[in-house]
């Protein structure tokens, strides 16, 4: 997909359909839009006056001219005081969603000034193409027949002259981590046999390939010597051979980097400690942290931040067989601390307790994980908003700022001491499940055992990695979540 910023009168942008994004109207279009309405013989005052359309959120008119674009969309946001980055973003996908329904390759975006609320030019440009590609995206990969709706190839942005260079600069950063968020979001669509712990590697090494980034893929032998030995025990019952990818992007010389690790479980039955069937097939789900790493460093390589980021994935099945664990086995960590696994459906912790060991040879500035961890955070947070944890208060807060940005909500849960009791193993150093109560903390907890030496941030995202309902905003099916946090957290350390 292209994008383009360009200033032309809006009765003349040549598209097959221009999406104009409006909050709640009374019953008078804003003067900005009279000439629109010119073109259109007084259409869109008149859906105004006669309330049929109004504004509201989510809501959609289309409207057909005789000449310059083809259709008109208006598309509403909602309240003036409503109207923020997010509600920019989330009208855009819905104008998109439409552009793909419609058939068109092609839709043209425009926010009168009326309706900006607080949002600056800059952000503007990003939202608008984070929306317009979130709304247009479509997996048809493992389709061989059957309907597919034409890709969305082009995406304008109508300004006015003197906002212009700032929209592109917005632009700019929204194409990178638009494209980021579809990388993303087509790794977790692909199933457990297509998309296995090598082929997460294949992955990270076209990316290096493509972008300058320094990779390393850790096969089993290598796992052995390195003493993963808390990742090679959920790994032992498959016969796909796990991996430890690491990706290195340097855009800052020797500073410290930041390190994000991302859950890389290609398939998660539960291992012996077996789930139930009803919706098991989810569970190729689970390697989602490990798509927001790498749709995170395909921004990265399209952006070229000056920041230095090292992304690890811990990836592998989680499957019973003769060769799996079994409860009550008990494995050494990398870090070296001693695990009874009590239950290998709490397969998650064991291998980002492995990744959090590991990545203190790089002397990270600060940690973030993601992890579709814990059953419990879709409990207690519903699919609203990811559980956030960590040992640094102000980290915890920054990424919670990053998330508000980037439209992916996260909400701190507290890891108090009086918690992590629960990890206690009678037999060994911790037990890898405090059972059910506050079962998302235990877990944050469990993953604490294993953090020494940095600040460090965990984001449980059980709960808002994919959605099995359709949305105005975003297709049914996996969201990409956790790629727009971690790029504004990165852009966020960036500016300063
Ligand atoms: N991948 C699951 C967590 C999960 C559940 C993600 C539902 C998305 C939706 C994780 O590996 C798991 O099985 N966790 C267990 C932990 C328990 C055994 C302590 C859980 O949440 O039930
Ligand atoms: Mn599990
Ligand atoms: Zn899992």
């Amino acid at each position: 997909m292209n994008s383009t910023v360009k200033v032309v009168p809006l009765e003349r942008v040549p598209t097959p359909l221009l999406a104009v994004l409006v909050g709640t109207l009374d019953d008078k279009l804003p003067t900005s839009l009279l000439s629109l309405d010119e073109l259109l013989g007084d259409a869109l005052s008149r859906a105004v006056a006669q309330r049929d359309f109004t504004g509201e959120r989510d809501s959609t008119q289309l409207f057909y001219a005789p000449r310059g674009p083809r259709r008109v969309l208006l598309v509403g946001m909602g309240k003036l005081t409503e109207i923020t980055r997010g509600a920019v973003r989330r009208a855009a996908a819905v104008a998109a969603r439409r552009a793909i329904g419609l058939g068109v390759d092609s839709i043209a975006f425009h926010v009168p000034h009326e309706f900006r609320g607080g949002v600056t030019p800059e952000t503007l440009g990003q939202v608008l193409v984070e929306g317009a590609m979130q709304g247009a995206w479509q997996f048809n990969a493992l389709r061989a027949a059957g309907e597919k709706k034409p890709p969305l190839k082009n995406v304008e942005l109508i300004a006015a002259r003197e906002e212009r260079p700032e929209m592109d600069r917005g632009r700019t950063i929204g194409q990178a981590i638009a494209i980021g968020h579809k990388l993303a979001r087509n790794l977790q669509a692909l199933p457990g046999n297509i998309c296995t712990p090598e082929y997460l590697a294949n992955v990270a090494r076209q990316l290096a390939k493509a972008y300058g980034f320094k990779v390393t893929v850790m096969n089993a032998a290598q796992l052995q010597r390195e003493g993963f030995g808390a990742l090679l025990a959920v790994a032992q019952g498959s016969v796909q051979e796990p991996r430890f990818i690491v990706l290195e992007y340097r855009g800052a010389g020797r500073e410290a980097p930041i390190c994000l690790i991302g859950k890389g479980i290609t398939f998660d039955s539960g291992g012996i400690s077996i789930k139930p069937s009803e919706k098991m097939d989810e569970m190729k789900y689970d390697m989602s942290g490990a798509a927001a790493v790498l749709g995170t460093f395909e921004m990265l390589g399209q952006l070229k931040p000056p920041v230095n980021v090292v992304g690890a994935i811990p990836a592998t099945e989680n499957l019973p067989s003769g060769s799996a664990i079994k409860p009550g086995d008990v494995v050494r960590s990398h870090f070296g601390k001693m695990i009874e696994i009590v239950n290998t459906d709490a397969e998650g912790r064991l291998i980002l307790a492995d990744a959090l060991s590991y990545v203190r040879r790089f002397k990270p500035a600060c940690v973030i994980d993601a992890a579709t961890l814990t059953g419990a955070v879709v409990i207690g947070l519903g699919h609203h908003a990811s559980g956030l944890m960590g040992n640094d208060d102000q980290l915890i807060e920054e990424v919670r700022l990053a998330g508000e940005r980037a439209g992916e909500r996260c909400w701190p849960l507290p890891l108090w001491d009086e918690y992590r009791e629960q990890n206690k193993s009678d037999i060994a150093d911790v037990k890898n499940s405090g059972g059910r109560p506050a079962g998302s903390i235990t877990a944050g907890w469990f993953l604490r055992e294993f953090v020494d030496g940095f600040p460090w941030a965990h984001l449980d995202i059980a709960g808002t990695a994919w959605t099995d309902k359709d949305q105005p905003p975003m297709a049914k099916g996996p969201t990409g979540v956790g790629v727009r946090l971690f790029s504004e957290f990165i852009l966020g350390r960036v500016r300063g």
